[in-house]
């Protein structure tokens, strides 16, 4: 269930992405252009039903998306990947959920969540780093609570060790990322990795 992004331009913008020197008005642009590619992966295989339109010349049956779709970030890190999807799919809902790692422990605490109604529709959970995987499989527990039956983690790096925590916790949840990178360190950050996303987008 794991895709890795496979694309020239992908691998160019990651490589800028994980240069420390990259300030953060340049992180934010290069994380918007991985975040479309990253939108056009994971949504490949998107239902879609027949719409009939008229040319200028004659009746055309044509398609049309058939299913709604929503995308919920994992805040604060993850509202950088919500305008790629907000533009390729103008109608998408977005619902927020909000979570920290405490720095000590690595452990995600929840701090807020507001969702739209979720049970009809394609679920895109957006967040850049999947490290211990705490985060994750909390905020899909939190949707499956919700009612989503239908989700997909997109992210940018992944951890090897994330992946598995994700895939025992919810096997049948997709995870689509730009990198799969070695491991994490002893205080639970990815290597090579990036540092901080949120900081680094932020300039925090
Ligand atoms: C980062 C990241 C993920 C989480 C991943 O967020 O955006 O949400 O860490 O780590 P995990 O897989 O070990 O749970 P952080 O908690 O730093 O909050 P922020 O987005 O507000 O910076
Ligand atoms: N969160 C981040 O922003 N980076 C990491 O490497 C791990 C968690």
């Amino acid at each position: 269930m794991l895709h890795i992004l496979n694309h020239p331009l992908g691998a160019h913008i990651i490589t800028q992405l994980r240069d420390r020197t990259t300030p953060p008005a340049t992180f934010r642009t290069l994380c918007y252009r991985i975040g479309l590619l990253l939108a056009l992966d994971a949504t490949r295989d998107l239902a879609l039903k027949d719409e009939v339109v008229e040319t200028p010349l004659e009746k055309h049956t044509g398609q049309a998306l058939a299913k709604p779709l929503a995308v919920i970030p994992i805040l604060r890190a993850g509202l950088g990947m919500v305008e790629p999807f907000t533009d390729l799919f103008p109608d998408v809902s977005v619902g927020y959920v909000g979570l920290e790692r405490d720095h000590e422990t690595a452990l995600p605490r929840s701090y807020y969540q507001k969702l739209p109604p979720l049970a009809d529709k394609r679920v895109l959970v957006v967040d850049p780093m999947l490290a211990t995987g705490g985060s994750a499989v909390l905020a899909l527990d939190a949707l499956i609570a919700a009612g989503a039956t239908d989700i997909s983690l997109v992210c940018i790096v992944c951890s090897p060790e994330g992946v598995k925590v994700v895939e025992a916790a919810h096997p049948t949840v997709p995870i689509f990322t730009a990198a799969l990178d070695r491991e994490l360190n002893a205080k639970k950050y990815i290597l090579p990795g990036l540092g901080d996303f949120g900081d680094r987008l932020y300039g925090t």
